[in-house]
């Protein structure tokens, strides 16, 4: 059982730390960006050092007050927002925002949790490496964030999620005892990896202080194309080629549907339209090379061997860096206009690469059995994760959705898990998702989850009632 945080508690933690490393919790700490949740909290730490969260640690374990970790609050599942009447701590790491260290040959940069997402990635770019991870929220998602919900983004095809990026990683646990696990290998084979236990278990198993991670040389030459496919088969088909052309040079291969492009010209005119005709579909294919290859040529080359065998039926290659841009901007709108549509049922899915189309082909009738929706799926093609996104006809109300909504997950999940895929593929669980990792995950998983749990936080502090409900 845990307590709420009293004032009692709080005099007596704020003895141990410097002046106002707690303050009273703010609102922007209690809100997550779908407004889905409304957190509740005794109390912000805003600790500066990992000798200070183990302090917060130690007597939060002690006293038996839960503690929310807090990175960017960029999340999409309702991880960062504990609600109920426990009144946790909210731990936030936003004062933590030192790049430690930064050794160029050896591809490694030290960064604390809070270090903002963009911010990693300039300091990369100042030593002329990059950081692959990226995804619409770099500008404030924070590290220690996307590490414990081991995010993914737009370049998970080529550089891996967030986990494949984090050679080591500095961790206070549960009870205050900190972790000094911020190695620079590549081979470490010394027993069980607590660095992809800790990545991926969304806060609630201790927190992460500061990581290791992984830098990658930095393309010389960067391209993009929008090819229209005649349907998601030929899109498969055609990455496949693409694959075959320019092998790892292909850093991204996004899936947009019409859906998407409607909503953007109703919602947000000024994103320019690539094509007088909205497509069916169409693909973001963007490309990476070393210096002496020339992007445009091989997206031209590739568009025109595709176009003979009529995989692809229309294109438009970038014509510069800012034209690219143009693109990406584009594929990163679609959420927003997803939001401004309104009532949405989202779902981040992945699945078998090979399942998409069929998947594709009948998720569209097995929701139609349940009643007339406006489908926007688009994602990240090249590594299975699609986002499903199901949202009401036009002049139905944000309620009639809202008594649907467990009736569409359904649909949607059970097709998914059928086909081999996850309920899951990049948000993580959160609150939103506790219920369908007990209804889809492998119960034996699901026991050593629990046993995990119990050991490494036995008072169940860590994040309550996120994952693990
Ligand atoms: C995206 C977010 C929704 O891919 O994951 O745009
Ligand atoms: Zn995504």
């Amino acid at each position: 059982m845990l307590t709420a945080c009293t004032p009692a508690f709080l005099d007596d933690l704020a003895a141990q730390l410097p002046p106002d490393t707690l303050r009273p919790p703010e609102a922007r700490h209690l809100q997550e960006p779908r407004g889905r949740w409304h957190g509740q909290a005794g109390a912000l730490a805003l600790p500066r050092s990992t000798q200070e969260v183990a302090v917060i640690l130690r007597a939060c374990h002690a006293a038996g007050v839960g503690v929310v970790p807090y990175g960017g609050g960029t999340g999409l599942v309702g991880g960062q927002v504990a609600a109920g009447e426990m009144r946790p701590v909210i731990l936030s790491l936003e004062r933590m925002a030192a790049i430690r260290a930064v050794y160029p040959s050896e591809n490694v940069m030290i960064a604390e949790a809070g270090v903002i997402l963009a911010d990693v990635q300039k300091a990369a770019e100042a030593v002329e490496r990059l950081f692959p991870l990226s995804l619409a929220s770099e500008g404030s998602a924070r590290i220690g964030g996307l590490l414990a919900c081991n995010a993914g983004g737009v370049n998970v095809l080529r550089y891996g999620n967030a986990r494949d990026l984090a050679l080591g990683l500095e961790v206070v646990f549960a009870d205050g005892q900190i972790w000094h696990g911020l190695k620079r290998l590549r081979k470490d084979n010394t027993g069980y990896d607590l660095r992809h236990l800790m990545i991926g278990s969304e806060g609630t198993l201790g927190v992460i202080t500061a990581a290791s991670l992984r830098l990658a040389p930095r393309p010389a030459r960067q391209g993009a194309a929008l090819m229209v496919v005649p349907d998601p088969d030929a899109a498969l088909r055609l990455l496949a080629l693409a694959q075959a052309r320019m092998g790892d040079g292909i850093s991204a291969f996004e899936l947009i549907g019409a859906m998407g492009l409607d909503f953007l010209a109703q919602t947000m005119p000024q994103i320019r339209q690539p094509f007088a005709q909205p497509p069916a579909w169409m693909v973001l294919i963007d490309l990476g090379l070393p210096a002496g290859l020339a992007p445009d040529t091989a997206l031209e080359e590739l568009f025109s061997e595709a176009h003979d065998t009529g995989l692809v039926l229309d294109g438009v290659i970038a014509a510069s860096l800012a034209h690219r841009a143009e693109f990406w901007a584009l594929r990163e709108a679609i959420p927003e206009a997803n939001r401004h549509i309104g009532a949405i049922s989202s779902h981040d899915i992945s699945l078998p690469l090979s399942e998409i189309p069929a998947f594709i082909r009948r998720a569209g009738p097995a929701l139609a059995r349940l009643n007339d929706y406006r489908i926007n799926c688009f994602g990240h093609l090249g590594d299975g994760n699609l986002h499903y996104n199901v949202f009401p006809v036009p002049g139905r109300t944000r309620a009639d959705h809202a008594a649907e909504r467990d009736a569409i997950k359904a649909c949607v999940h059970d097709l998914v898990h059928e086909m081999g895929g996850s309920v899951s593929a990049e948000h993580g669980v959160g609150r939103l998702k506790t219920a369908d990792l007990v209804t889809y995950g492998d119960p034996v998983k699901l026991a050593a989850m629990r046993a995990i749990k119990a050991a490494l936080d036995p008072k169940g502090i860590m994040n309550p009632g996120a994952v693990l409900a």
